[in-house]
């Protein structure tokens, strides 16, 4: 039996488990499993490594993306320059951080800009803000994130004005505001200073449609869920797991 899995604290609307089971169910591999390893904490990381045969690879989530790293044995090079870790490899009795979500944000991305280069606004900072500015860097567009806190962030949100959010016409939410249950949430932007130069993606993906979205929309601004960067993900994962994609560890 071949083992995969998710690790993180709540994993009850996982989509990964669903995604792989049906693909499992689709490619004919009956010899392989999915599991959702809910953990309290990384303690017990160690000894789920040692207690699953068979285990070929883990996907990360919220909160373990960065508290990860350490335990593992090795970094793909991309893993490392974002400092996050979304799926782990396991061959040899070693184990290897990588970050698919890169590889997620860039191709749903490149579409949308059109060969353009614009200013963005990347709101909120955590796992998923490194990879979207790991990305945004790579293909050379300029970004400010904003935050609740001054050290986290570029802008916090009260300065956020229409001028700046006027001329930034990437936006970027990696914050769970407005994901399910709180859906009548949204980030608190300036909403009419976006127009139809806008781009407004959202990495959230319960709801497919996001009050942010619905508002970006409204104002005339071309939207995007997560769904794509999510299926990019999980097929990256894969990919890894299969030996399809070499990370150059
Ligand atoms: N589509 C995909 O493939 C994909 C992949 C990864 C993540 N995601 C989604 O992206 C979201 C974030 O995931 P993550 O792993 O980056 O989570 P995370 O590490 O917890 O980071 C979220 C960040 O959002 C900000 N934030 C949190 N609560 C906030 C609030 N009430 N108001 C304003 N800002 C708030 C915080 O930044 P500050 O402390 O700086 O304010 C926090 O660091 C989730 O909704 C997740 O489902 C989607």
């Amino acid at each position: 039996m071949k083992r995969f899995g998710l690790i993180g604290t709540s994993l009850s609307h996982s989509f990964s488990q669903r995604w792989f089971a049906e693909k499992f169910a689709r490619e004919g591999l009956a010899d392989h499993r999915y599991d959702l390893f809910e953990l309290p904490t990384l303690d017990a990381f160690p000894a789920l490594v040692k207690e699953t045969p068979g285990l070929c690879g883990l996907n990360v989530t919220i909160p373990f993306k960065r508290s990860v790293m350490p335990l593992l044995h090795l970094l793909a090079p991309d893993a490392a320059a974002v400092g996050a870790v979304n799926t782990v490899s396991f061959s040899n009795g070693r184990s290897t951080g990588h970050n698919t979500d890169v590889i997620g944000f860039r191709t749903m991305l490149l579409p949308l800009l059109n060969g353009t280069r614009p200013r963005a606004l990347v709101l909120g900072s955590g796992g998923a803000s490194l990879a979207v500015a790991f990305v945004l860097r790579e293909l050379g567009i300029k970004f400010r994130v904003v935050s609740r806190s001054r050290e986290r962030g570029d802008l916090t949100w009260d300065l956020l004005d229409p001028a700046i959010v006027g001329v930034c016409t990437l936006i970027v939410n990696t914050t769970p505001v407005g994901m399910f249950p709180d859906v009548e949430a949204a980030p608190p932007l300036p909403f009419e200073a976006i127009g139809p130069r806008h781009v407004v993606i959202d990495l959230i993906y319960n709801p497919e449609h996001t009050l942010l979205l619905q508002k970006a929309k409204e104002r005339g601004a071309q939207v995007a869920n997560g769904i794509a960067m999510l299926e990019a993900q999980a097929e990256a994962s894969w990919a890894i797991w299969n030996g399809q994609l070499d990370q150059g560890t």
